[in-house]
């Protein structure tokens, strides 16, 4: 099974949708195998979006995600990180169709609601930044 890393950022919270948009990762199918709500500081926020720095939009995307706690998850299933991003929708809001996590709750690109890892280099190094090995539980199914 593969593991994906989501976040849903602080406008999620602040718009109180936090439920709504697990509800919609759970409701696919997808298994939660970790979840925490943290306030990240700038050096996290800088080494999550290494890849960003120097864009014209970084130092806005840092700002926001320092402005409120975020919900970091660990989801996973058949082809997840695939999977999250389909439920996601693209980064660019103008090609987000409704249906979409993004398209439906976002309204700019860089508010653009939740991250998703994008590839299973990112999901892994993504996962080590926020959590610990011992904090992904491996939990069975048939309850
Ligand atoms: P995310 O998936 O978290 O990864 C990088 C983030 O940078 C992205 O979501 C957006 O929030 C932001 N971003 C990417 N491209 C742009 C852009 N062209 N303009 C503004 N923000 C952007």
């Amino acid at each position: 099974m593969e593991k994906t890393f989501t976040m849903l950022k602080p406008g999620v919270l602040q718009r109180r949708i936090a439920g709504e948009v697990i509800h919609r990762f759970e409701r696919k199918g997808l298994k939660l195998i970790a979840l925490k709500l943290l306030q990240m500081d700038k050096a996290m926020v800088e080494t999550h979006y290494a890849e960003h720095k120097g864009k014209d939009f970084y130092g806005k995307l840092v700002e926001y995600t320092l402005s409120g706690p975020v919900v970091a998850m660990v989801w996973e299933g058949e082809e997840a990180i695939t999977m999250v991003r389909r439920l996601v929708g693209p980064t660019d809001i103008d090609v987000s169709l409704p249906g979409t996590i993004r398209g439906d709750y976002a309204y700019r690109t860089r508010l653009n609601i939740v991250h998703a890892s994008d590839s299973p280099a990112s999901a892994e190094r993504e996962i080590a930044l926020f959590f610990k090995p011992e904090e992904l539980i491996d939990w069975k199914d048939g309850n």
